[in-house]
């Protein structure tokens, strides 16, 4: 594939060191979760505004609820996929995922910034105060112990991202010499805008065009799983940071 070899060969005359992975839901696809807007994409079924709205939650909790369990199921049965683990092995490299499934802490990244939260935490739909919730609840929908509501850690649609998330993602790939962009359809802001922060070398690998493709140096038309590891493979070429392997 033409783009894929001439992003390799830019990688490797640059050598950049300074790395941010921009992720979104097609990163995952490849682990067999469903993307939001693509072909079985969540919101081609479901209504966004039934389920991932605060007015939804106050008028439905349950409803909320259900759907969220769902989706927390199945992320609980899958694995992260050779994207997730190439991305991993970049240990020094920044992910900014707009993903709440965890799979890139599951791979082994570390540093990582969750623009739209985490399926695997609740909070309190009192005082916000947040918990864990990794195992499935016994009752739908949950109560914090202060018997109010909890509701899911995430970003709903009209809501602010957490506080200096976007801060922090935007001063890394202003700074970064590389910025990947991986599985986003790029027209979720302010996400979406994080990659005109970034004037070096950028590559997008996405089987579809996406909104952020002219945006891009080489926008690979390629599976996550298929074209990551090749392209983590020329960053570790010709750079001391060791093996992938
Ligand atoms: P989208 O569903 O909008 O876009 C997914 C992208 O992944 C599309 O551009 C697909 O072409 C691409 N894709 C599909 N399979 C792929 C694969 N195997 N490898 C690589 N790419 C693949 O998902 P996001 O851009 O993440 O927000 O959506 C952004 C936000 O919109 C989500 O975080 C969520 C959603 O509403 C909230 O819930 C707040």
């Amino acid at each position: 594939m033409e783009v894929l070899t001439a992003a390799v060969d830019a990688i490797r005359k640059q050598k950049p060191r300074k790395i941010v992975v921009l992720t979104g839901a097609g990163v995952s696809a490849d682990s067999g979760i469903p993307t939001f807007r693509g072909q079985g994409g969540l919101w081609r079924n479901y209504r966004a505004e039934d389920l991932a709205t605060p007015e939804a939650f106050a008028r439905n909790p349950l409803l909320v609820w259900e759907w969220y369990e769902w989706r927390r199921s199945l992320v609980r049965d899958a694995e992260p996929n050779a994207a997730h683990r190439a991305i991993a092995s970049l240990g020094d490299a920044l992910v900014v995922t707009q993903n709440v499934d965890g799979l890139h802490q599951r791979a082994g990244s570390q540093n990582v910034i969750e623009l739209h939260g985490n399926l695997f935490r609740a909070r309190c739909f009192r005082d916000g105060a947040r918990r864990d919730a990794v195992e499935a609840f016994a009752e739908l929908p949950p109560h914090c112990a202060c018997g109010a509501l909890l509701r899911p850690d995430v970003v709903w649609f009209g809501e602010m991202l957490p506080e200096g998330a976007f801060a922090r993602a935007g001063h890394a790939v202003h700074e970064a010499d590389l910025l990947l962009v991986i599985g986003t359809s790029g027209v979720v802001f302010p996400a979406a805008s994080l990659v005109s922060l970034h004037d070096g070398l950028s590559i997008e690998i996405n089987p579809q065009l996406s909104a952020l493709s002219s945006a891009c140096t080489f926008a690979i038309a390629a599976k996550a799983a298929e074209a990551t590891p090749i392209i983590v493979e020329a960053i570790y070429a010709g750079t001391d940071r060791g093996s992938t392997t």
